[in-house]
């Protein structure tokens, strides 16, 4: 789309591209690239012209196309990646699409989501404008129990993306949310589809919702425990292109980290993990009450239960206690 390929190229230009250039690279009329640009500016995008020089982007509003990604991202990066203004979830529309075996690292990113996916089939809240939906195909193929950290270290990618354009560094919350003052901001889902044949890896997508702003509201349950990156910080004003860029390239570098750098991502994990002292868990088998101790060497919840017996937790949901004094 003409609208995209203008705003791509004057968004990955450091300073004018002429008219000429533009209508010889996207083979249309001046006329034809004056008209893209007026309808850029009565988008909201600032771009200013000049006479014998051509035109220049200085920014525009927060919007999630190729061409906001342009600032951000090297062209060849940006082929590998699709924006969609609205889907129903863009883990399921890539899982679909990774089945024509895409290249690894291959993401797809929503403005709006209708039926976004949470753990255990829960429904999670993605409006129009307010949030980054993103989701990435990590690997085309392998060993399904090779990839058991993977959302552990999605977790820590994604915290360190989100530092770099906000300037703050939210907790984990284990297993894999992420919070600001004790809301969740941001959840991930990891989907794996395996071969029936072989049960080998068909593909593994990893899926991140980060709540930028919490526009209209957030669903009656959610309102105690969910937040946003704005809502909890008000003097910072999030890009959601900028965002999704840092996300990219964090997602980039996990990719050829994974599995090698554990240590590191277990360090980084272990730092920002606030899951400490009297908690509930949940898993399919019912709730225990317990006391989280800490992390280890796979990203389990180290807890110990009310017997004095301990244990490690790989999988499930944990949510804080408020106990009575009197007990431990
Ligand atoms: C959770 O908190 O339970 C996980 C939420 C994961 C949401 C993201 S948004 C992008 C991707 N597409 C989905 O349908 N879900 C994930």
């Amino acid at each position: 789309m003409l609208w995209d390929e203008v705003l791509t190229a004057l968004g990955q230009s450091r300073g004018y591209v002429s008219g000429a250039e533009l209508s010889r690279r996207f083979g249309v009329t001046r006329a034809g690239i004056h008209v893209t640009v007026e309808r850029l500016r009565e988008a909201g995008y600032e771009i200013v012209s000049a006479r014998k020089r051509g035109y220049r982007l200085l920014g525009g509003p927060d919007s999630l196309g190729i061409g906001d990604l342009a600032m951000h991202l090297p062209k060849e990066r940006l082929a590998a990646v699709r924006c969609l203004k609205e889907v129903d979830s863009t883990n399921r529309y890539l899982k679909e699409l990774a089945e024509e075996k895409l290249p690894e690292g291959f993401t797809v990113i929503a403005d709006k989501q209708t039926k976004g996916r949470g753990r255990y089939g829960r429904f999670f809240a993605s409006p129009a404008g307010d949030g980054l939906y993103l989701s990435m195909l990590l690997r085309n193929a392998g060993d399904p129990r090779a990839l058991r950290d993977v959302t552990a270290y999605a977790a820590v990618a994604t915290a360190k993306a989100i530092r770099r354009v906000t300037g703050i560094c939210p907790d984990i919350k284990w297993v894999n949310d992420l919070q600001m003052h004790e809301r969740k901001i941001c959840g991930i889902l990891t989907e794996l589809s395996l071969k029936a044949e072989s049960a080998e890896v068909q593909s593994c997508v990893v899926g991140i919702g980060i709540n930028v702003r919490s526009g209209a509201d957030f669903p009656e349950e959610l309102r105690e425990i969910a937040g946003s990156i704005e809502g909890e910080y008000p003097d910072v004003r999030v890009r959601r292109a900028a965002l999704a860029a840092a996300l990219i390239e964090e997602l980039d570098r996990l990719r050829e980290d994974f599995p090698s750098r554990k240590e590191e991502y277990l360090a980084s994990y272990r730092e920002l993990c606030v899951t400490r002292g009297p908690v509930v868990l949940r898993d399919a088998s019912g709730e225990r009450k317990a006391l989280a101790l800490g992390i280890d060497e796979d990203f389990s919840l180290l807890v110990e239960y009310p017997d004095g017996t301990r244990g490690s937790v790989r999988s499930g949901e944990v949510s804080a206690r408020k106990l009575p004094r009197s007990e431990p």
